[in-house]
Protein backbone atom coordinates (compact mmCIF):
# COMPACT_ATOMS: atom_id res chain seq x y z
CA UNK A 1 0.00 0.00 0.00
CA UNK A 2 1.09 3.62 -0.70
CA UNK A 3 2.61 5.69 2.04
CA UNK A 4 -0.21 8.66 3.28
CA UNK A 5 1.88 11.63 3.52
CA UNK A 6 0.69 14.90 4.87
CA UNK A 7 2.67 17.38 2.98
CA UNK A 8 2.85 21.29 5.04
CA UNK A 9 4.10 24.67 2.88
CA UNK A 10 5.04 28.05 4.47
CA UNK A 11 7.40 29.16 2.84
CA UNK A 12 6.43 32.44 1.30
CA UNK A 13 2.73 33.41 1.45
CA UNK A 14 0.42 30.12 0.71
CA UNK A 15 -0.61 28.38 3.44
CA UNK A 16 -0.74 24.95 1.90
CA UNK A 17 -1.98 21.93 3.25
CA UNK A 18 -1.96 18.64 0.77
CA UNK A 19 -2.76 14.69 1.64
CA UNK A 20 -1.19 11.74 -0.98
CA UNK A 21 -1.62 8.58 -1.11
CA UNK A 22 1.97 7.60 -3.08
CA UNK A 23 1.42 9.63 -6.39
CA UNK A 24 -2.46 9.77 -5.69
CA UNK A 25 -3.74 13.66 -4.77
CA UNK A 26 -5.96 13.23 -1.85
CA UNK A 27 -6.50 17.01 -0.83
CA UNK A 28 -4.78 20.15 -2.07
CA UNK A 29 -6.10 23.10 0.54
CA UNK A 30 -4.34 26.21 0.23
CA UNK A 31 -5.02 29.55 2.40
CA UNK A 32 -3.66 32.64 0.90
CA UNK A 33 -2.30 36.03 2.37
CA UNK A 34 -1.34 37.97 -1.08
CA UNK A 35 -4.46 40.57 -0.76
CA UNK A 36 -2.57 41.62 2.65
CA UNK A 37 0.79 42.00 0.91
CA UNK A 38 -0.90 43.56 -2.41
CA UNK A 39 -0.60 47.30 -1.31
CA UNK A 40 3.42 46.84 -0.19
CA UNK A 41 3.77 45.46 -3.81
CA UNK A 42 5.51 42.32 -2.52
CA UNK A 43 5.04 40.06 0.66
CA UNK A 44 5.69 41.37 3.71
CA UNK A 45 7.85 38.42 5.80
CA UNK A 46 6.23 39.33 9.28
CA UNK A 47 2.95 39.94 7.79
CA UNK A 48 3.18 36.45 5.73
CA UNK A 49 4.51 34.72 9.28
CA UNK A 50 1.15 36.08 10.89
CA UNK A 51 -1.27 34.60 8.91
CA UNK A 52 0.66 31.13 8.40
CA UNK A 53 0.04 30.95 12.16
CA UNK A 54 -3.74 31.71 11.54
CA UNK A 55 -3.82 29.56 8.95
CA UNK A 56 -2.36 26.81 9.12
CA UNK A 57 -4.85 24.69 11.65
CA UNK A 58 -8.26 25.66 9.51
CA UNK A 59 -6.43 24.63 6.33
CA UNK A 60 -5.09 21.15 7.89
CA UNK A 61 -8.49 20.83 9.05
CA UNK A 62 -10.06 21.33 6.04
CA UNK A 63 -7.10 19.05 3.53
CA UNK A 64 -8.11 16.24 6.90
CA UNK A 65 -11.76 16.21 6.07
CA UNK A 66 -11.26 16.76 1.87
CA UNK A 67 -9.29 13.35 2.15
CA UNK A 68 -11.52 11.72 4.50
CA UNK A 69 -8.71 10.46 6.71
CA UNK A 70 -8.15 11.16 10.12
CA UNK A 71 -4.36 12.06 11.50
CA UNK A 72 -3.60 8.90 12.90
CA UNK A 73 -4.13 7.46 9.76
CA UNK A 74 -0.84 9.15 8.06
CA UNK A 75 2.15 7.46 7.45
CA UNK A 76 4.68 10.70 7.54
CA UNK A 77 4.60 14.12 7.92
CA UNK A 78 6.44 16.30 5.12
CA UNK A 79 7.24 20.12 5.40
CA UNK A 80 9.19 22.68 3.58
CA UNK A 81 12.89 23.54 5.45
CA UNK A 82 14.07 25.53 2.90
CA UNK A 83 14.28 27.63 0.49
CA UNK A 84 11.71 30.84 1.69
CA UNK A 85 10.86 33.78 4.38
CA UNK A 86 12.66 32.60 7.92
CA UNK A 87 9.64 33.12 9.83
CA UNK A 88 7.13 31.81 7.36
CA UNK A 89 9.18 28.70 7.45
CA UNK A 90 9.00 28.43 11.07
CA UNK A 91 5.75 28.20 11.40
CA UNK A 92 5.27 25.59 9.45
CA UNK A 93 8.46 23.31 10.31
CA UNK A 94 6.83 23.70 14.29
CA UNK A 95 3.43 22.56 13.18
CA UNK A 96 5.23 19.63 11.43
CA UNK A 97 7.37 18.81 14.08
CA UNK A 98 4.12 19.16 16.62
CA UNK A 99 2.31 16.56 14.56
CA UNK A 100 5.68 14.04 14.18
CA UNK A 101 5.85 14.47 18.15
CA UNK A 102 2.62 13.75 19.04
CA UNK A 103 1.85 11.70 16.64
CA UNK A 104 4.73 9.43 16.60
CA UNK A 105 4.99 9.52 12.68
CA UNK A 106 8.23 10.50 10.79
CA UNK A 107 9.41 13.49 9.89
CA UNK A 108 10.42 14.76 6.52
CA UNK A 109 11.80 18.39 5.90
CA UNK A 110 12.11 18.40 2.12
CA UNK A 111 12.89 20.91 -0.53
CA UNK A 112 10.14 23.10 -1.36
CA UNK A 113 12.25 23.84 -5.21
CA UNK A 114 12.38 20.07 -5.70
CA UNK A 115 8.48 19.86 -5.09
CA UNK A 116 7.83 22.02 -7.74
CA UNK A 117 8.94 19.47 -9.98
CA UNK A 118 7.93 16.70 -8.35
CA UNK A 119 4.41 17.99 -8.50
CA UNK A 120 4.17 16.69 -11.65
CA UNK A 121 3.98 12.66 -10.75
CA UNK A 122 0.50 13.61 -9.26
CA UNK A 123 -0.90 14.34 -12.83
CA UNK A 124 1.95 12.08 -15.04
CA UNK A 125 3.19 9.25 -12.74
CA UNK A 126 6.59 8.48 -11.91
CA UNK A 127 10.08 10.95 -13.68
CA UNK A 128 11.99 9.11 -15.89
CA UNK A 129 15.02 8.63 -14.78
CA UNK A 130 16.98 10.96 -15.70
CA UNK A 131 14.95 14.21 -16.88
CA UNK A 132 15.17 17.69 -17.66
CA UNK A 133 13.56 20.27 -15.37
CA UNK A 134 13.17 24.25 -15.86
CA UNK A 135 12.18 25.60 -12.41
CA UNK A 136 10.74 29.06 -12.98
CA UNK A 137 9.17 30.97 -9.63
CA UNK A 138 9.11 33.99 -7.79
CA UNK A 139 12.27 33.41 -6.10
CA UNK A 140 14.38 30.90 -8.37
CA UNK A 141 15.15 30.30 -11.81
CA UNK A 142 17.10 27.36 -12.72
CA UNK A 143 17.64 24.25 -15.36
CA UNK A 144 17.95 20.91 -13.41
CA UNK A 145 19.18 17.87 -14.69
CA UNK A 146 17.44 15.43 -12.45
CA UNK A 147 18.22 11.66 -12.08
CA UNK A 148 16.45 10.66 -9.06
CA UNK A 149 13.70 13.64 -7.75
CA UNK A 150 14.98 12.04 -4.17
CA UNK A 151 18.48 12.58 -4.20
CA UNK A 152 20.26 13.52 -7.13
CA UNK A 153 19.71 16.85 -8.85
CA UNK A 154 22.22 18.67 -10.95
CA UNK A 155 21.91 22.29 -11.79
CA UNK A 156 22.81 23.26 -15.13
CA UNK A 157 22.46 26.63 -14.82
CA UNK A 158 20.61 29.69 -12.99
CA UNK A 159 19.70 33.19 -13.15
CA UNK A 160 22.71 35.62 -12.11
CA UNK A 161 20.26 38.35 -10.91
CA UNK A 162 16.62 38.54 -10.74
CA UNK A 163 13.96 35.26 -10.71
CA UNK A 164 11.47 35.44 -13.79
CA UNK A 165 8.57 35.27 -11.54
CA UNK A 166 10.56 38.48 -9.66
CA UNK A 167 10.83 40.06 -12.98
CA UNK A 168 6.90 39.55 -13.44
CA UNK A 169 6.33 41.24 -10.52
CA UNK A 170 8.66 44.05 -11.01
CA UNK A 171 7.66 44.61 -14.72
CA UNK A 172 3.88 44.90 -13.48
CA UNK A 173 4.74 47.71 -11.14
CA UNK A 174 6.52 49.68 -13.84
CA UNK A 175 3.24 48.99 -15.28
CA UNK A 176 1.21 50.40 -12.33
CA UNK A 177 -0.78 46.68 -12.25
CA UNK A 178 -1.21 44.83 -9.04
CA UNK A 179 0.94 42.40 -7.49
CA UNK A 180 1.54 39.47 -7.97
CA UNK A 181 2.53 40.76 -11.26
CA UNK A 182 2.86 37.30 -13.41
CA UNK A 183 -1.40 36.53 -13.48
CA UNK A 184 -2.22 40.27 -14.21
CA UNK A 185 0.65 40.55 -17.26
CA UNK A 186 0.26 36.95 -18.45
CA UNK A 187 -3.76 38.17 -18.83
CA UNK A 188 -2.92 41.43 -20.44
CA UNK A 189 -0.64 40.14 -23.15
CA UNK A 190 -3.19 37.92 -24.64
CA UNK A 191 -4.58 41.50 -26.15
CA UNK A 192 -1.19 42.73 -27.62
CA UNK A 193 1.32 42.07 -30.17
CA UNK A 194 4.41 40.05 -28.97
CA UNK A 195 6.54 42.03 -31.58
CA UNK A 196 5.55 45.49 -30.71
CA UNK A 197 8.85 46.09 -28.84
CA UNK A 198 12.25 44.38 -29.36
CA UNK A 199 13.44 43.66 -25.78
CA UNK A 200 16.70 42.41 -24.84
CA UNK A 201 17.16 38.24 -24.42
CA UNK A 202 19.25 38.30 -21.36
CA UNK A 203 22.44 36.16 -21.73
CA UNK A 204 22.13 35.00 -25.19
CA UNK A 205 24.66 36.94 -27.17
CA UNK A 206 27.56 34.42 -28.30
CA UNK A 207 30.21 35.89 -26.04
CA UNK A 208 27.93 35.18 -22.87
CA UNK A 209 27.05 31.83 -24.13
CA UNK A 210 30.77 30.46 -23.25
CA UNK A 211 30.71 31.21 -19.91
CA UNK A 212 26.62 31.29 -19.01
CA UNK A 213 25.10 28.48 -21.29
CA UNK A 214 22.53 27.71 -19.09
CA UNK A 215 22.22 30.51 -16.71
CA UNK A 216 19.50 33.33 -17.27
CA UNK A 217 19.38 37.40 -16.63
CA UNK A 218 16.40 39.21 -16.01
CA UNK A 219 17.53 42.73 -14.71
CA UNK A 220 18.53 44.01 -17.97
CA UNK A 221 15.05 43.15 -19.22
CA UNK A 222 13.45 44.85 -16.49
CA UNK A 223 15.39 47.79 -17.02
CA UNK A 224 14.85 47.93 -20.65
CA UNK A 225 10.97 47.61 -19.88
CA UNK A 226 11.18 50.81 -17.14
CA UNK A 227 13.36 52.61 -19.90
CA UNK A 228 10.53 52.36 -22.87
CA UNK A 229 8.16 53.32 -20.66
CA UNK A 230 9.52 55.85 -19.36
CA UNK A 231 10.85 57.73 -22.76
CA UNK A 232 7.09 56.75 -24.00
CA UNK A 233 5.85 58.68 -20.89
CA UNK A 234 8.82 61.76 -21.31
CA UNK A 235 7.32 62.30 -24.91
CA UNK A 236 3.37 62.67 -24.25
CA UNK A 237 2.86 58.73 -26.18
CA UNK A 238 -0.03 56.54 -25.28
CA UNK A 239 1.39 53.69 -23.61
CA UNK A 240 -0.09 50.54 -24.95
CA UNK A 241 -0.02 47.82 -21.29
CA UNK A 242 -0.80 45.16 -23.68
CA UNK A 243 2.16 45.37 -26.49
CA UNK A 244 4.66 46.17 -23.46
CA UNK A 245 3.38 42.85 -21.25
CA UNK A 246 3.32 40.78 -24.89
CA UNK A 247 6.29 41.91 -25.89
CA UNK A 248 8.45 41.47 -22.40
CA UNK A 249 6.34 38.06 -21.65
CA UNK A 250 7.92 37.00 -25.56
CA UNK A 251 11.58 37.95 -24.18
CA UNK A 252 10.80 35.88 -21.06
CA UNK A 253 9.39 32.95 -22.85
CA UNK A 254 11.75 32.80 -25.37
CA UNK A 255 14.80 33.01 -23.38
CA UNK A 256 13.80 30.42 -21.31
CA UNK A 257 12.57 27.47 -23.64
CA UNK A 258 15.23 27.86 -26.10
CA UNK A 259 17.78 27.44 -23.29
CA UNK A 260 15.70 24.75 -21.81
CA UNK A 261 15.74 22.52 -25.10
CA UNK A 262 18.75 23.29 -25.64
CA UNK A 263 19.91 22.26 -22.01
CA UNK A 264 17.91 18.73 -23.36
CA UNK A 265 19.82 18.31 -25.85
CA UNK A 266 22.95 18.78 -24.77
CA UNK A 267 22.29 16.26 -21.72
CA UNK A 268 20.45 13.45 -24.02
CA UNK A 269 17.41 14.09 -22.15
CA UNK A 270 14.10 12.92 -23.59
CA UNK A 271 11.84 14.58 -21.15
CA UNK A 272 11.58 17.74 -19.67
CA UNK A 273 9.29 18.71 -16.69
CA UNK A 274 8.11 22.60 -16.12
CA UNK A 275 7.73 23.63 -12.57
CA UNK A 276 7.28 26.66 -10.43
CA UNK A 277 4.76 29.46 -10.26
CA UNK A 278 5.50 31.01 -13.96
CA UNK A 279 5.44 27.53 -14.90
CA UNK A 280 1.64 28.72 -15.26
CA UNK A 281 2.54 31.00 -17.90
CA UNK A 282 0.47 30.78 -20.85
CA UNK A 283 2.91 31.83 -23.47
CA UNK A 284 5.38 29.66 -21.46
CA UNK A 285 3.94 26.50 -21.69
CA UNK A 286 2.82 27.08 -25.50
CA UNK A 287 6.32 27.93 -26.85
CA UNK A 288 7.93 25.33 -24.73
CA UNK A 289 5.53 22.93 -25.93
CA UNK A 290 6.22 23.97 -29.46
CA UNK A 291 9.94 23.93 -29.09
CA UNK A 292 10.23 20.88 -27.33
CA UNK A 293 7.72 18.59 -30.03
CA UNK A 294 9.93 20.13 -32.56
CA UNK A 295 13.24 19.08 -30.90
CA UNK A 296 11.38 15.26 -30.33
CA UNK A 297 11.54 16.40 -26.37
CA UNK A 298 8.27 15.16 -24.20
CA UNK A 299 7.07 18.03 -22.06
CA UNK A 300 5.46 17.84 -18.99
CA UNK A 301 3.69 20.58 -17.61
CA UNK A 302 1.72 19.97 -14.41
CA UNK A 303 -2.33 22.14 -14.30
CA UNK A 304 -1.46 25.71 -13.72
CA UNK A 305 -2.96 25.67 -10.44
CA UNK A 306 -0.54 22.99 -9.40
CA UNK A 307 2.22 25.02 -10.14
CA UNK A 308 2.04 28.33 -7.57
CA UNK A 309 2.95 27.28 -4.05
CA UNK A 310 0.58 23.89 -2.52
CA UNK A 311 1.09 21.39 0.33
CA UNK A 312 0.37 18.99 -1.94
CA UNK A 313 3.92 19.18 -3.90
CA UNK A 314 5.27 18.76 -0.31
CA UNK A 315 3.46 15.71 0.52
CA UNK A 316 3.97 13.56 -2.95
CA UNK A 317 7.60 14.36 -2.83
CA UNK A 318 7.69 13.17 1.08
CA UNK A 319 5.95 9.98 0.03
CA UNK A 320 8.44 9.44 -2.70
CA UNK A 321 11.20 9.78 0.22
CA UNK A 322 9.09 7.43 1.74
CA UNK A 323 8.66 4.74 -1.11
CA UNK A 324 12.58 5.16 -1.63
CA UNK A 325 13.88 4.09 1.98
CA UNK A 326 15.50 7.37 2.83
CA UNK A 327 15.81 7.80 6.83
CA UNK A 328 13.25 10.67 8.48
CA UNK A 329 14.94 13.88 9.11
CA UNK A 330 15.66 15.03 12.91
CA UNK A 331 12.88 16.25 15.00
CA UNK A 332 15.59 19.03 15.31
CA UNK A 333 15.93 20.33 12.12
CA UNK A 334 16.24 24.46 11.79
CA UNK A 335 14.98 26.23 8.76
CA UNK A 336 17.17 26.94 5.93
CA UNK A 337 16.44 30.27 3.88
CA UNK A 338 18.65 29.59 1.53
CA UNK A 339 18.61 25.73 0.82
CA UNK A 340 20.22 24.83 -2.81
CA UNK A 341 17.90 23.40 -5.16
CA UNK A 342 20.39 20.07 -4.93
CA UNK A 343 19.67 19.31 -1.34
CA UNK A 344 16.22 17.29 -1.62
CA UNK A 345 16.25 16.98 1.90
CA UNK A 346 17.39 18.55 5.19
O1 LIG B 1 6.37 29.21 -7.08
P1 LIG B 1 5.60 30.38 -6.62
O2 LIG B 1 4.12 30.22 -6.35
O3 LIG B 1 6.24 31.00 -5.33
C1 LIG B 1 7.63 30.93 -5.13
O4 LIG B 1 8.11 29.85 -4.74
O5 LIG B 1 8.27 31.96 -5.41
O6 LIG B 1 5.82 31.51 -7.71
C2 LIG B 1 5.27 32.79 -7.57
C3 LIG B 1 5.61 33.59 -8.81
C4 LIG B 1 5.24 35.05 -8.72
O7 LIG B 1 6.36 35.83 -9.07
C5 LIG B 1 4.11 35.20 -9.73
O8 LIG B 1 4.08 36.48 -10.34
C6 LIG B 1 4.46 34.11 -10.73
O9 LIG B 1 4.93 33.04 -9.94
N1 LIG B 1 3.31 33.68 -11.53
C7 LIG B 1 3.25 33.84 -12.87
C8 LIG B 1 1.97 33.37 -13.27
N2 LIG B 1 1.31 32.93 -12.15
C9 LIG B 1 2.15 33.12 -11.11
N3 LIG B 1 4.13 34.35 -13.74
C10 LIG B 1 3.79 34.41 -15.04
N4 LIG B 1 2.57 34.00 -15.49
C11 LIG B 1 1.64 33.47 -14.66
N5 LIG B 1 0.46 33.06 -15.13
ZN1 LIG C 1 7.34 28.13 -5.02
Amino acid sequence: MSPLVLGIESSCDETGVGIVRGQELLANEVASSVAEHVRFGGVVPEVASRAHLQALGPTLRRALDAAGVQLRDLDAIAVTAGPGLMGALVVGISAAKALSAALRKPLYGVNHLVGHVGVDMLENGPLPKPCGALLVSGGHTSLLRVDDVTGSITELGSTIDDAAGEAYDKVARVLGLAYPGGPVIDRAAAAGDPKAIAFPRGLTAQKDLVKHRFDFSFSGLKTAVARYVETERLAGRPISIADVAASFQEAVADVLSGKAVAACEQESLTTLVLGGGVAANSRLRALLAERCAAGGITLRRPSPGLCTDNGVMVAVLGAELVCAGKAPSSLDISAYSGLPVTKVQV
